[in-house]
């Protein structure tokens, strides 16, 4: 057993240490598959021995979800600190913190101010074993489970080969933050997913780490940078710099760029050169905490109430300048929304030459009554795009109204406004900028399931030119993938297998894989329950699918949007030519039976009519065309009936139809909403 503790307690040491050179210097030095191994391995070890030492990475995945966070006092209050605009406000801290010290030199020190939300971890005999929000500064939420899963925060305080160094208590404060690069990806992975967005990686960050789930905060990529401390007992530390050398030889990741500062001026030239390099950095910063360094100095200056008053937060302004639009064109992002970008005349902002402009939506260039040749005002704020503010002026003789476009810029499918609102999307399946999401989508488990074609594998095919369109997965050949750097002959081999098994698959699968908007697992189990095949669904009316129980109007619409594209269609049909076959094991209810008649759309397969009274065509004409759209006739009115036609003097059917809230509709009604039936 001691060999074992032993070997456990050597495995935990040897992954926490990749671990820190994976996610704090970003320098691994092991492939992640013989990490994943090492980590397996002790999982089993922990498990057959029921030993887990308390900074053991298993730690950090698998706590069980709570009702709701307990609260957490603070030892001292978590302040917040005054904010400043001009230089000279620093200037001005400067000779405030020298008077009340009464002295005529003060080190500073400077760090950024990160752009995320504050948390103090309590470490108890080097052990961490709270952390805590910030809340309203006195008392805040109990999130310890969440940041266990946060891989750059330590577990337990490691002793450096000091031997005397790790504090009985000490609560260190920081700042959890997401970078800008996973910020986006979460979007992106939340839009393709119909989740409402963040509005900003501050939002997301904060809203991760208020899960009650930790397996959720676990999947979001977040950070923490270390820059303060609440009570510490049995060690002392005599300044800021300390504090930061202190927390780095302990493996706490710490602001970047983390200056001593010995005079104010040397913090106003870091506040400079940061505020050049902010565009760059991978995580949002609001601006620059200069704080007096010597920690006893800081105790005679004291606190006011909110705010301490050897503090201060210089924040960035936002950078604005004056251009002209040249142009105005649609731009597709990888999600398929086209947004318009202006083109501007190319103006220096901040430090930064500014070419191109989003503007968020359509609409927008109304509300603003923004045209081509205006004069405008750009603003960058915290981050690299810039946003047109408002239109200084018209410019008579070039000024253009701009126009909404009906296609995709990229690949010419249909452009269709979301759910009725303000975003314009495209919704080609085939459409290069979508096209690596969705094809990730197309293969994953839920869908075709194609083993072994997951996020990397996907970006190498689309890198390599192998992958140019949708339908090229069903081309590779093992040949194509041998050339491929990630490819030995078997793996080859493996894919092939998996694409070519993948082949036959449901039509709720298939579905599902298409990836259109609002329609998940569930909504496409509906419809295959519904239609037999993927044909049936070629240009369905949101109507007809919005008559499906439980079916919502977002998904009707949308699904109707996608099999209205006539590009969309020829995908799917090259698919099936590449050997794709949709079986439909869920299309099975009694009303769904084929009513044994001819219709090349079958749109109406699955519902089920009721007439009554006197139409103004032939009723037998009528129930013609509803059993050749591949829909049934009944004589009565039952929970079934997916829809009453009630023409003149109706009879107690529809009376019936009210009473079972069976929806009803008019001869004109029925042909406009299940129509036309020439075909
Ligand atoms: S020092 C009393 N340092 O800014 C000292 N705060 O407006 C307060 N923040 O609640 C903290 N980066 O969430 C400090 N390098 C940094 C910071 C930082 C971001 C946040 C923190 C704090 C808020 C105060």
């Amino acid at each position: 057993m001691d060999d074992t503790k032993a070997q456990i307690d050597r495995l935990v040491e040897q992954l926490n240490h990749h671990n820190y050179l994976y996610h704090v210097l970003d320098a691994p030095e092991i492939s992640d598959e013989q990490y994943d191994s090492m980590f397996r391995l002790l999982l089993k070890y922990e498990k057959q021995y029921g030993y887990t030492p308390p900074n053991s990475p298993s730690l950090r995945v698998g706590a069980p979800p709570l009702d709701k966070f307990d609260k957490a006092v603070h030892s001292f209050p978590m302040l917040s600190l005054d904010d400043i605009f001009f230089i000279d406000d620093v200037d001005e801290f400067d000779r405030r913190v020298k008077k009340l010290l009464q002295a005529d030199y003060v080190a500073y020190t400077a760090e950024p101010k990160y752009d995320g939300l504050a948390v103090a971890l309590t470490y108890e005999n080097g052990h961490l074993t709270r952390a805590a929000t910030r809340g309203d500064g006195t008392t805040g939420e109990d999130v310890t489970q969440n940041v266990r899963t946060i891989k750059t925060v330590p577990l337990s305080i490691i002793d450096m080969g000091t031997g005397d160094d790790i504090p009985e208590l000490i609560e260190i404060r920081g700042e959890i933050y997401m970078a800008k690069a996973d910020f986006e990806e979460l979007n992106i992975q939340r839009e393709l997913n119909s989740l409402p967005l963040f509005a900003n990686p501050r939002n997301a960050a904060a809203g991760s780490i208020r899960q009650l789930d930790p397996a959720v905060t676990a999947e979001r990529k977040l950070r923490i940078t270390c820059y303060g401390a609440g009570i510490i007992k049995g060690l002392t530390l005599y300044s800021q710099t300390e504090l930061v050398h202190w927390l780095k030889k302990h493996l706490f990741p710490t602001p970047y760029r983390f200056q001593p500062a010995k005079d104010i001026y040397e913090a106003i030239d870091y506040i400079k050169d940061v505020e050049i390099a902010r565009a760059a950095l991978p995580f949002n910063i609001d601006g620059v905490v200069v704080k007096v360094d010597d920690f006893t100095l800081r105790q005679r200056l004291g606190d006011k109430t909110r705010s301490p008053r050897w503090a201060v937060a210089y924040k960035y302004q936002a950078h604005q300048a004056q251009t002209r639009i040249l142009n105005i064109v649609p731009s597709i992002g990888r999600t398929g929304v086209i947004t318009p970008v202006a083109i501007l005349e190319p103006v220096s902002v901040g430090g930064v030459t500014v070419s191109r402009s989003t503007l968020h939506n359509w609409d927008e260039i109304r509300r603003k009554d923004i045209h081509t040749g205006d004069t405008v005002v750009i603003e960058r704020a915290g981050d690299v795009i810039p946003h047109i503010m408002w239109v200084v002026e018209h410019d008579a003789a070039s000024v253009t109204q701009v126009v909404e476009p009906l296609v995709c810029p990229e690949c010419g499918s249909r452009a269709v406004r979301e759910d009725g609102g303000t975003v314009l999307r495209c919704v080609g399946l085939n459409c290069p900028p979508q096209l690596q999401g969705r094809i990730i989508h197309f293969a994953s488990r839920a869908a075709l399931n194609i083993d072994g074609l997951g996020e990397k594998i996907a970006v190498t095919l689309f890198e390599s030119g192998l992958v140019k369109d949708f339908t090229d997965i069903f081309r590779l050949t093992k040949e194509d993938l041998e050339k491929l750097p990630r490819f030995a002959e078997k793996s080859a081999v493996n894919l092939i297998q998996a694409i070519e098994k993948s082949k036959t698959t449901t039509l709720a699968r298939f579905i599902f894989a298409l990836g259109v908007r609002h329609s998940g697992e569930f909504a496409s189990r509906l419809i295959a329950q519904h239609y037999e095949t993927i044909e049936a669904l070629y240009g369905v009316k949101a109507d007809a699918l919005s008559l499906i129980k439980q079916m919502g109007d977002k998904t009707s619409s949308a699904i109707s949007e996608f099999f209205a594209d006539a590009r969309n269609i020829e995908t799917i049909e090259t698919l099936k030519t590449l050997g794709v076959t949709i079986t439909n094991p869920d299309f099975s209810t009694a009303e769904n039976k084929d009513t044994g008649t001819k219709d090349s759309g079958r749109r109406l397969a699955g519902l089920t009519f009721v007439i009554t009274g006197t139409l103004p065509v032939s009723r037998k004409d009528v129930e013609g065309q509803i059993r050749g759209a591949g829909g049934a006739v009944s004589a009565s009115v039952s929970k079934q009936t997916t829809c009453l036609i009630a023409g003149e003097s109706p009879g107690s059917k529809l009376d019936k139809a009210r009473a079972l809230g069976v929806r009803t509709v008019s001869y004109d009604e029925y042909m406009v909403i299940f129509g036309p039936f020439s075909e």
